[in-house]
């Protein structure tokens, strides 16, 4: 396995739709799965998406650990996850904001509106289907990866630009004190 190498907003590859992978059980493409769930335990991120890592196919790696669950939240953490050309759709019209950041925009953080429930179909690496219905914090992670294989990054999505702020400016402590559990549901 191998750490690699995140690309930053302003590289094109975060700008471009992304290819779908033609063969999920490819070994390569194993092998980058692999590479991209050791790079986010390295830097202790939620989701990493393959245009990310400067590979422009639709693909994405996940997962919410425990210490991310505030306490009172009713969501269970949830292993890693390995989703090939995902498709995603809104399960509801409504918007609500919730606080993001990016691997690829280190350093800040903003409010995004985002569809409180969406679903979404993908396969996974043996090539069987994957079906998700996920609500509030996990549903905002989807839409946020998924956003990445279409060369979209979170402050595209912002609608008040006042709240994109630098981490250090209220700490990380209080950035992950500022959730509330309900965005924690299953
Ligand atoms: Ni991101």
């Amino acid at each position: 396995m191998a750490i690699l190498k995140i690309a930053r907003m302003g590289d094109e590859v975060l700008k471009r739709v992304a290819e779908p992978v033609e063969d999920p059980a490819a070994p390569e493409i194993a092998k980058l799965a692999d590479d991209m769930r050791e790079t986010l335990e390295d830097i202790g991120g939620n989701g990493l998406a393959a245009p990310q890592v400067h590979v422009s196919k639709r693909m994405v790696v996940y997962r919410v650990a425990e210490r991310q669950i505030p306490p009172g939240s009713t969501m269970k953490p949830i292993p890693w996850r390995v989703l090939v050309n995902p498709v995603l759709t809104p399960l509801t019209e409504e918007k609500k904001p919730i606080w993001e950041r990016c691997l690829s925009i280190p350093g800040l953080h903003g409010m995004v509106p985002r569809y409180t429930k969406v679903h979404l179909e993908a396969v996974g690496l043996d090539g069987a289907p994957i079906d998700i219905t996920a609500a509030g914090f996990h549903a905002m992670l989807l839409q946020h990866e998924y956003d990445h294989l279409d060369g979209i990054l979170y402050p595209m999505r912002m609608t008040d630009l006042s709240t994109l702020s630098f981490n250090t400016e209220l700490g990380e402590t209080t950035f992950i004190v500022q959730r509330s559990p309900e965005e924690f549901v299953e």
